[in-house]
Formats: C-alpha cells, structure tokens, sequence
C-alpha cells in the first residue's frame, strides 16, 4: 500500500508521529511536506497530495492542519476526492465503509498522537461496504463539475 502524506506547519509534528506508524505497518509513503513549523499555506499540501490521490498514483492520502478543516476542504476541491475529517475511530470506518472516503484529514490541535495512530490504523484497515452506499456515494462524485 501507498499512501501520500502533507501537512501545514500547523499539522507537521503529527505527520512525523503518523509516518511512525505508517512505517510500522509497512506502508509506502509519498511525503508532500511540509518539513517545517514555520507558517505556511495549507492549500499548498492538500493539493499534491489530493492529485495523487485521484490520478491513482498512491492508494489513499493523509493530511494534517492544524483542526483538520482547511486542509481537507482544500482537497475536496480535486475531482475525484472524498476527504473526511475524522477524529475518533468510529467516524473513521465510517468515513471509509459507507462514504468510500479516500483521504483521511486529521488537526494536530485536536487529536494527541496516540489516538491518531489508532485512527490511522482503523481508517486503513477498513473497506468500502459498497452497496445501497455506492448509490449514494455515485450521486455525490456526480455533483463535480467536469
Ligand atoms: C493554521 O494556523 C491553521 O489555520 C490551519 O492549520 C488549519 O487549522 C486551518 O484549517
């Protein structure tokens, strides 16, 4: 599995603290930044990010702000791209089983690295239930302009 990661400044020292995890479970990373706490613009690491994911070209993407807001709004810009918020382990198999979601989006302000982890996990180890959710999800993917 291949995942892209990017963070804001706001969201960097969670992304190290995912990427532990990530490596812990033998997943490929693709990191988009950023590399710094100094301030910069999350639109700028939602989008590399959110390109990946939609061309195919890694199988799922994670990204941290600071709340987890701007920059999984920002992602949801890219056709194709289904990114949830999620901050606890419930909403994150949902976001997965029913709404297909393929970007996780997390805020380092919200969630402790402890629980992210385990977020991360359940999101990555849970698959799409398809079904009378598909239908939904289908009308949803067609409300994108093209
Ligand atoms: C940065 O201060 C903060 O606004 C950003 O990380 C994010 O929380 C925005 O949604």
């Amino acid at each position: 599995m291949k995942i892209a990661m990017g963070s804001d400044h706001a969201g960097h020292t969670l992304k190290v603290e995912v990427e532990k995890v990530l490596q812990e479970m033998d997943v490929e990373i693709e990191d988009y930044g950023c590399n710094c706490t100094e301030s910069v613009d999350y639109p700028d690491y939602a989008q590399p990010v959110a390109e990946r994911v939609a061309a195919g070209e890694v199988d799922k993407g994670i990204l941290i702000c600071g709340t987890g807001i701007g920059i999984s709004i920002s992602a949801n810009k890219i056709n194709g791209i289904r990114a949830a918020v999620c901050h606890d382990v419930f909403s994150a198999k949902a976001s997965r089983a029913h709404n297909n979601s393929n970007i996780l989006a997390m805020g380092e302000r919200v969630v402790g690295p402890g629980l992210a982890g385990e977020i991360v996990k359940a999101w990555l180890e849970t698959d799409f239930e398809g079904g009378r959710h598909a239908d939904r999800v289908d009308k949803m993917m067609a409300m994108e302009e093209k």
